[in-house]
């Protein structure tokens, strides 16, 4: 008989804004900021991702679409790969996310699609080091998750090439 594998990730549930940490306050605000500059002309959804980095220092970003849909581009990425770009060797010590609808300022769950979730991790294992992630979840709560691991098991890596 086939025998099981079971996979246990633990989310921390944050009930409101008052139970994040001080770093984690200013992050998540610095997520609303970069939703308010989103370019989302074509889907009116906002997202706001951003990167705490190991001297403390934060960097935003937002998702920025395109008339050819295809050409546009997560929050989460957009941060990442200009972070990278710009300072290769700053270690990430959290990533917040966020999102609202144009016509609202309501905060929605922000839940990395899966090719961020997969660019979360290439830098998580670069870095060697967890990164925790933020995100805002439904009802003002707040979902902080341990590692990009959690938010993607069964990663595909470099050392599968
Ligand atoms: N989007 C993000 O920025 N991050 C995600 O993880 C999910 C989706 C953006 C892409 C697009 O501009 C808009 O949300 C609607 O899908």
């Amino acid at each position: 008989m086939a025998s099981e594998l079971n996979l246990q990730i633990t989310i921390d549930v944050l009930d409101s804004a008052a139970e994040l940490s001080e770093q984690e306050k200013q992050a998540m605000q610095l997520a609303q900021e970069a939703a308010n500059h989103a370019y989302a002309p074509y889907s009116n959804f906002l997202v706001g991702a951003a990167l705490v980095l190991e001297d403390g220092t934060m960097f935003k970003g937002s998702n920025q679409e395109n008339a050819a849909y295809p050409s546009g581009l997560c929050a989460e990425r957009t941060a990442l790969f200009a972070l990278s770009a710009n300072y290769p060797n700053q270690k990430i010590k959290m990533i917040a996310v966020t999102a609202r609808r144009r016509s609202s300022m309501e905060f929605l769950p922000a839940m990395p699609c899966g090719a961020c979730r997969q660019v979360m991790a290439e830098y998580e294992y670069k870095q060697q080091q967890a990164i925790p992630v933020l995100l805002q979840a439904a009802d003002g709560k707040y979902y902080r998750l341990r590692s990009v691991a959690d938010l993607l098991p069964f990663q595909f890596t470099k050392d599968h090439l």
